[in-house]
């Protein structure tokens, strides 16, 4: 077990937008959060990597409790995310992006843009590193946001939404390089809509409603669960 949760819940004045979560991730693992929109999961999310501070419950890494921590002290513990919105410094090049990551993210090394360029070459986008992040397509600047996540060394990076916005033909090399991620000892927790991804990488998936947990195991077993297909189709279209 690399990530646990237990009953987290958090509120926005009335709304629980997250009720009573509790997942378990195992090392190595790619986990899939899925459910409707709005069903809670970038907050919760969120609560994990420290951006929102959960009301009630607990969440422990690597035997350790982190509830309640920031986002500096989880980034130094080896938790990455990436935001739904790709954010980063649009006048700087990719490659200074990346190298702003590597230099502030937490581990020291001898040679920054040595480093950075590896990145570049690991999520497969060196030919544009000298263009400005402002210039980059959409593609483009899902690979510099993973390269920067990988830059602070995480053991445990948090994907939102990273394969919304790819066409069907840049699928498969995005696919391929998240199992990479994966296979160089990385962790990941992943939000997606897109079904073909989801089959394609995650060994067990969530299913978030209305705030709360309504499944969790094997993608086979939750897509064919009725309770599932409701909460995405609708009561009438479920027999
Ligand atoms: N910062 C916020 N303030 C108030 N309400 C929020 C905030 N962020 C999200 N919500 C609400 O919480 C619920 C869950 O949102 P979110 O976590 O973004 O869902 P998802 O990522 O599954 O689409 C929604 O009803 C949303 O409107
Ligand atoms: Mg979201």
């Amino acid at each position: 077990m690399l990530l646990k949760t237990e009953g987290v819940e958090k509120r926005f004045g009335g709304l629980v937008a997250v009720k009573d979560v509790s997942i378990t991730v195992n090392k190595g693992e790619i986990f899939g959060l899925i459910g409707p929109n709005g069903a809670g999961k970038t907050t919760f999310l969120n609560c994990i990597s420290g951006f929102y501070k959960p009301e009630k419950g607990k969440i422990t890494f690597k035997e350790q409790e982190i509830t309640g921590l920031s986002p500096t002290q989880l980034c130094h513990k080896g938790i990455a995310r990436t935001f739904q919105i790709v954010r980063s410094f649009p006048k700087l090049s990719a490659l200074d992006n990346v190298k702003v990551a590597v230099v502030y993210g937490g581990k020291q090394h001898k040679n920054p843009e040595k480093h950075a360029k590896e990145l570049m070459d690991f999520v497969g986008f060196n030919a544009a590193k000298d263009v400005l992040a402002d210039n980059l397509n959409t593609m483009q600047l899902k690979r510099l946001e993973l390269a920067r996540a990988l830059a602070t060394n995480s053991e445990l990076l948090l994907l939102d939404e990273v394969a919304a916005g790819l066409t069907p033909s840049e699928l498969p090399d995005f696919i391929d390089l998240i199992r990479r991620i994966r296979d160089s000892g990385v962790t990941i927790i992943c939000i997606e809509h897109v079904m073909k991804f989801i089959m394609g990488v995650c060994d067990r998936i969530a299913v978030l409603n209305f705030g709360a947990k309504i499944a969790e195991g094997a993608v086979e077993e939750i897509l064919n669960n009725p309770e599932v297909m409701k909460a995405y189709l609708g009561e009438e279209n479920v027999h």
